[in-house]
């Protein structure tokens, strides 16, 4: 059965490319998504990109996933470091969830070292660019 697999980005991650390039890269999310799929496929995955600005969207998603993915990446934003909803939202699903950030997170500014979700996560990846993704995708198809 081939593993099906849902990235999540959440807000500000549609400007990537021209957001604070010296921290985010130069990187689109249109090209982002496109490595991202092509590396899920060399894994023998199917994967589906979603991208929010709004947490409760991102809530439904997760919600949605629990039938049809076996597995979640997401990069959660500024949500990460303080949305208890999205946290209990990974939490009441059963798939596992990674936690990807582009840039080092413990890093930069003190409120970004901590994520709310990362207990509820079953990892994180952080600092290594559009690389973090990849790493997660690489990280899901073994789990
Ligand atoms: C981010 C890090 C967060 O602190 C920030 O709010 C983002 C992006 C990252 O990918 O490095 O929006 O999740």
């Amino acid at each position: 059965m081939i593993k099906k697999i849902l990235v999540i980005h959440g807000p500000n991650l549609n400007l990537l490319g021209e957001r604070e390039p010296g921290v985010y890269g130069n990187t689109t999310i249109e090209t982002l998504n496109s490595n991202i799929i092509d590396r899920a496929k060399e894994q023998g995955m199917q994967c589906e990109i979603f991208q929010s600005n709004h947490e409760g969207a991102i809530i439904d998603k997760l919600h949605a996933a629990r039938k049809e993915f076996d597995g979640v990446i997401i990069n959660a934003g500024a949500y990460t470091h303080y949305s208890y909803a999205i946290r209990d939202a990974i939490a009441a699903i059963k798939i596992p969830c990674i936690e990807v950030h582009i840039s080092n997170v413990f890093a930069r500014d003190e409120f970004r070292s901590k994520s709310v979700i990362a207990p509820v996560c079953k990892g994180s990846i952080c600092g290594f660019g559009s690389g973090s993704y990849y790493l997660a995708v690489q990280a899901m198809s073994e789990l």
